[in-house]
């Protein structure tokens, strides 16, 4: 399904005040993950309180071992301290990489900012080689975008 397409879908699931917020990212992370063929693994880590690391807080997928990520460590730990989008069209390429699962090929993670500030990311594997382009870019920023707008609510 296109970007545009999936859009209003996004933003049903995250309008959907019955569900907690945990679970509006895993509807999303679902969306995704079943609508864009080349989408395997999706989730989303936020930073763990005030410590340095990341923490899963929803996915749709295979479960992963990583559950929390230091800082600077793996794809993930650098998009934490870069604050940039990072697309690894081939994950051997990569020295400072976590490896999920051996079938995954390439990886995106897009950086979500609440009020400025970097405070977790949306984390895309795929099974295959360099499948992300610009356009994976500007929706996974999109998405991040509307899912912060969701946490500025004091129930998240
Ligand atoms: N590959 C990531 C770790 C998270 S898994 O992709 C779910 C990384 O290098 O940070």
């Amino acid at each position: 399904m296109p970007f545009q397409k999936l859009k209003p879908a996004v933003e049903k699931i995250l309008s959907n005040e019955e569900l907690s917020v945990d679970h509006r990212l895993e509807q999303i992370c679902d969306l995704l993950k079943e609508n864009i063929p080349y989408y395997d693994w999706v989730g989303f880590y936020f930073k763990n309180a005030d410590k340095e690391e990341l923490k899963l807080r929803a996915f749709a997928g295979e479960p992963t071992d990583h559950t929390i990520i230091p800082f600077g460590k793996g794809i993930c730990g650098q998009v934490a301290v870069s604050n940039e989008n990072f697309v690894v069209p081939d994950v051997k390429t990569q020295n400072n990489y976590i490896a999920c699962s051996i079938n995954v090929k390439a990886e995106i993670v897009v950086p979500l900012f609440l009020n400025g500030e970097n405070i977790g990311q949306i984390d895309i594997d795929s099974n295959t080689e360099d499948p992300f382009n610009i356009e994976d870019e500007r929706f996974l920023e999109w998405v991040n975008e509307k899912v912060a707008g969701v946490l500025k609510s004091p129930s998240a």
